[in-house]
Parts: C-alpha cells; structure tokens; sequence
C-alpha cells in the first residue's frame, strides 16, 4: 500500500486492488470535516455509525467535534486498521489507533466499537438506532456492492427519526438507490470539486420500500 500526502498535508494511502485512495487527494482529512461531519451536524451525545472506517478519519473528524458519542463503525479490511498505526495526528487519533487494534474504546466521553466484516453482513448483527451514518466505500464503479438498494435498506432501518447520512458521491445511481431505500437526498458542499456530496435524510414520516 503506497502513502500518499494530500493537499491539505493530511496522509492517504493508495489501494492497488481497488486501484484507488482511501481519501480524496484534494484533502483526506478536509473531507472528513466537510463532506462527512459537517454536512452531519455532529454534535455532543449523537450514536453515530462509520461504514467502511478504513483510517477512521471520519470517526476522528468525530470525535474532534463533539463529546459523549457512540461510534459503531464497519471495516472488513485488517491491513487499513494496522496501517492506522503508523500515522500520527494528535491525541485523539491515538484514540482511533486502539479502536483499530482492540476494536474497543471506552473513556468518559467516548464509546467507540468496531466490527471487522462484510457490512452487508454486520451491519445485521447491530441492535442499535443511530442519529448520523458514515458512507465511506471505494467508489460505485469500483465497489459497487456497498451503492445497492438492499444495503440502503439495512442502513435505513438502523436509523433513527429525522436522521442524516452523508457521502461523498453524488452519482445518479447512488441517490436513486438512496430514494428507492426511503431516504430523502439532497446536495452536499462542494469540496475539492465541482461536483456536490450527498445528503441523505430519513424523515419522520419516512418507510422503507421493502
Ligand atoms: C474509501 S475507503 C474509506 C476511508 C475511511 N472512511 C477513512 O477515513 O480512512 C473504503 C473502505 O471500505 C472498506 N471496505 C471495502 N469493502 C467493504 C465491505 N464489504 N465491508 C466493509 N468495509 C469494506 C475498505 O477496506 C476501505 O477501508
């Protein structure tokens, strides 16, 4: 896996299977603040989940925002998590690194789990509802699985009331599958590109198309 430097100077590295990096290289941890956290409100005793935690800079943008929050997050890959340990930000990424290598962490502000598997997969096993979801995949063409309706579905229904799930894609598949699942979807910022993320709301009123 090759290390690459972003352009707000935060680091990313280059998956050669998927022939892509963890991050946008306009700036990886700009995009978790902008496209992720912000777009979110993050803020003090939300449950959030982070599917594809890969570096966990989303959960970190997170944990940087707000206090009292309850991560779940989803990861099959072990070889990202180890590599989490070799990059050094600041104290609270210290935080991310023992998520990535016991799967827990607990102190008086945060409650971080991470379940290491198939997403379609454990994202079944969770009993908890959650006020704020991470997207974060490789990209539709290349990881089309984790962009389909079914898996819409299972992420809609883990979601509480009046909810927000944000991403970086804005592509017309996506946000068909995002409608379809129940979700209501709307532009993000625009941030390293002229393209849009996704919002996607579940309303109150809200059902999933089963
Ligand atoms: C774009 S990267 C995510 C970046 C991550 N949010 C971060 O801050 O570093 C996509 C991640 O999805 C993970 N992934 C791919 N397929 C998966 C699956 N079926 N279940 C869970 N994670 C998966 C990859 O291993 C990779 O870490």
């Amino acid at each position: 896996m090759q290390l690459v430097k972003t352009k707000d100077n935060s680091l990313t590295f280059h998956n050669k299977e998927y022939d892509e990096t963890y991050h946008s290289i306009s700036g990886a941890l700009e995009e978790s603040y902008k496209k992720f956290v912000g777009p979110s409100k993050v803020s003090d005793n939300k449950a959030i989940l982070d599917i594809c935690f890969g570096l966990g800079y989303n959960s970190y943008a997170a944990i940087k925002t707000a206090k009292h929050l309850k991560i779940t997050a989803l990861e099959n890959d072990k070889e990202i998590l180890n590599l989490s340990q070799t990059i050094n930000i600041d104290d609270k990424y210290e935080i991310i690194k023992q998520l990535s290598k016991d799967f827990v962490y607990k102190d008086e502000n945060y409650d971080l789990k991470l379940i290491l598997g198939d997403a379609r997969q454990t994202i079944k096993e969770i009993k908890e509802q959650f006020d704020i979801v991470f997207l974060d995949p490789f990209s539709p063409k290349k990881c089309p699985e984790l962009w389909e309706v079914e898996f819409f579905k299972e992420i809609f229904n883990k979601m509480k009331p009046d909810s927000i799930l944000t991403t970086y894609s804005c592509a017309r598949i996506v946000r068909d599958n995002l409608q379809k699942a129940g979700f209501q979807v709307k532009d993000g910022p625009c941030v390293g590109r002229r393209a849009p993320s996704t919002i996607a709301i579940k309303n109150s009123s809200s059902t999933s198309l089963q």
